[in-house]
């Protein structure tokens, strides 16, 4: 694969990868707690810290799948597919949904977005280093108000991802980058 890292940091950031498959085994509530007081450290211009999060754990991990059902019903049924995911969601040890303001400035709200995505991917990297695996998502239903608003995210509030977290049971293949040199054009004159 090439270049592996010189350090630490570098190994971390080339290593993780997004994990969909997971072990049944608990991840440490107080552990995540620590990991975001971690991740909080993000750049974050006008220090806005725009996030906040809800973290689904043991029971209340049904308060989240049953607001990913409220989401997908068709005609008051439910498709096969939803129901596959929501049985997948169950066993997943634990959702942690991070939000941001909606702020209406559109600069702020660039803002806010690319410091909660850093925040995020502080929180990832942090996590992989002590073995535990996550996969951020968006899909449809994390834009969709009924989703939204079972779980209590208000309408002035972006759900910018939900985190799904876990030991990591599959560690797929890391898929190709571009080579930099690619992308970059250097003006030195
Ligand atoms: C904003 C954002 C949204 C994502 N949403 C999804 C998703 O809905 N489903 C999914 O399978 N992966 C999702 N991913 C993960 C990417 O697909 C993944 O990072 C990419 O395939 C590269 O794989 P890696 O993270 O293992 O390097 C998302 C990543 C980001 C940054």
């Amino acid at each position: 694969m090439g270049y592996e890292g010189k350090n630490d940091v570098e190994k971390s950031i080339m290593s993780r990868r997004s994990i969909k498959k997971f072990t049944s085994d608990p991840v440490d509530i107080d552990e995540v707690i620590e990991l975001l007081n971690v991740a909080k450290w993000a750049p974050n211009h006008k220090l806005t810290q725009p996030w906040r999060f809800q973290l689904y754990t043991g029971a209340g991990k049904e308060k989240f799948v049953e607001a990913f059902l409220a989401s997908q019903e068709q005609d008051g049924a439910l498709p096969d597919k939803a129901k596959n995911k929501a049985a997948y969601f169950r066993d997943i040890p634990l959702h942690l949904v991070a939000i941001m303001p909606e702020d209406s400035r559109k600069k702020r709200w660039d803002e806010d977005y690319a410091a909660i995505s850093a925040m995020i991917q502080n929180f990832q990297l942090a996590a992989w280093e002590r073995g535990i695996g996550m996969i951020w998502r968006t899909n449809d239903w994390t834009h969709d108000p009924v989703f939204k608003n079972a779980i209590d995210v208000a309408p002035d509030e972006k759900i910018v991802g939900t985190l799904m977290i876990g030991y990591p049971a599959h560690i797929p293949k890391a898929e190709e980058r571009k080579n930099i040199e690619e992308l970059l054009i250097i003006i030195n004159e």
